[in-house]
């Protein structure tokens, strides 16, 4: 595969130590990944190249967004045309036409009433604009009272000070914790291992670990409530699939005491699970989802918020003249997020990619599945095109396990995901049988060699 606009002497200058060293990386350890760093420098469809030349077959999708495969032609052409045509267009108090070519086109995808759009720029702002929204409700409906949010445990909602109050990733929380918001309760969170190990698709045992929300409900009294927010796959703590049954219940409590019920869906969106979004392969409906992500297909970034059309209807109309929700990014639904987005939008329609998803779904359900009894597997769970494989911590080092097969999975030539001690898979949707059989025989070696 051709490698497009980087010279090997251009790799080489990057691989230096020095050179390395000025980029503060996210989410890594930065001493230790500049001392034997992994590069990659182009992609195509199912693969990516390193600096060192090698091919490296994606088995997470980059990170869960490229639902189409890498540096497809059709986003790729829009993009460049939009940046010709119309690089930027200010935000408030103007607009561009993708920006709402893009909002019909999410709304028509939605169920329901799921039919108004917010954009933002990524998944952690998507999460604290559906906070501020819910709050923006209550107080249109004249509750201002109705100001707690409840998460759950080992959520992750991305990095804004909303988005780590209502998750439940202690590490994410721990050097912040003097100032998350101030009113929030966290559900219990769904991993049972003792009683669902190697569950395929939805575990049978833990829908009654909803009832919990009952409890919050006594504790801070319904009307005290202005949203649940939960993934419906949490994903970044290591893929837990929703018990039987679980989701309903959720729905049936928050209907119960009137609260507004949001689904996290920057993972799950766009098809992950073999349908448009989570709310529709689960059958339940939240009154906002998250997006971000396969979006645009991870080429620019881009965040959303879906929201049911009462609670845009009720803070718009709260405020019969004048700016309704201050709130807004200069970059919400960005000309060239709107091109990708609505270039990748049509890609999944075309290849009928949700549904190739779920036609792969089994397949990939009895591939993963294999991997039962390999070296250090102590569960394995899975739906749709997503699967956890959780190796058992080394005594005292936990996680240390994990990334090391994460690294010698790389250097065998698959990009698989690690957190902790769980590995993640999430193929692009475009992904062959024989991608998948690659994918997991790779993963199988590297658990007969790391210790
Ligand atoms: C469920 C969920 N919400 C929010 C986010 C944050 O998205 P971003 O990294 O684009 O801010 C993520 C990222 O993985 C996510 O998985």
């Amino acid at each position: 595969m051709a490698i497009p606009d980087v010279t090997t002497a251009e790799i080489a200058r990057e691989l230096d130590a020095a050179a390395l060293e000025p980029l503060w990386m996210p989410f890594t350890p930065n001493r230790a990944f500049k001392r034997a760093p992994r590069l990659l420098v182009s992609a195509k469809d199912m693969h990516y190249v390193a600096a060192d030349g090698r091919r490296i077959l994606d088995g997470t999708a980059g990170l869960w967004c490229v639902n189409a495969g890498h540096a497809r032609e059709p986003i790729v052409s829009a993009i460049q045309r939009s940046a010709a045509r119309l690089d930027f267009a200010p935000t408030f108090q103007m607009g561009h036409p993708d920006g709402f070519r893009l909002a019909a086109e999410l709304a028509a995808l939605a169920p329901g009433d799921l039919d108004h759009v917010f954009f933002a720029n990524s998944g952690s702002e998507a999460v604290d604009s559906a906070l501020k929204i819910a709050l923006a409700y209550a107080h249109a409906k004249g509750e201002p009272e109705r100001a707690l949010f409840v998460g759950r445990e080992r959520a992750y909602h991305g990095v804004g000070f909303g988005g780590i109050s209502v998750g439940g990733i202690p590490n994410n929380r721990k050097a912040f914790a003097a100032q998350l918001l101030p009113r929030v309760d966290h559900l219990p969170h769904t991993h049972d291992p003792a009683r669902n190990a190697f569950s395929r698709g939805r575990p049978a045992h833990g829908a009654e670990l909803a009832d919990a929300l009952e409890g919050i409900v006594a504790r801070h009294g319904a009307q005290a409530i202005a949203a649940v927010i939960v993934e419906p796959v949490a994903g970044s703590t290591g893929v837990l699939v929703p018990p039987q049954g679980y989701l309903e219940r959720l729905r049936a409590i928050c209907d119960r005491h009137g609260l507004l019920l949001i689904f996290d869906e920057v993972i799950t969106g766009f098809g992950r699970l073999g349908a448009p979004f989570a709310t529709e392969y689960f059958g339940v409906m939240p009154d906002m989802i998250t997006l971000a992500k396969g979006i645009t297909n991870g080429a620019v970034p881009m965040g959303a918020v879906l929201v049911r059309r009462g609670i845009y209807d009720t803070i718009v109309d709260a405020t019969p003249g004048g700016i309704e929700f201050f709130h807004g990014y200069t970059y919400s639904g960005h000309p060239l997020a709107s091109a990708a987005a609505l270039a990748t939008l049509a890609v999944y329609e075309e290849e009928r990619l949700f549904q190739r998803a779920a036609e792969l779904a089994p397949y990939f359900e009895d591939a993963v599945h294999s991997l039962r009894g390999r070296p250090h597997v102590i569960d394995v769970r899975n739906t749709g095109l997503v699967a956890g494989i959780e190796l058992e911590p080394r005594p005292g080092q936990p996680g240390t396990r994990g990334l090391d097969t994460f690294v010698d999975c790389f250097r065998r030539g698959a990009l698989v995901r690690v957190t902790g001690d769980v590995l993640a898979l999430s193929p692009p949707l475009i992904a062959e049988r024989g991608h998948i059989d690659q994918i997991i025989e790779t993963l199988g070696e590297s658990l007969r060699h790391v210790p």
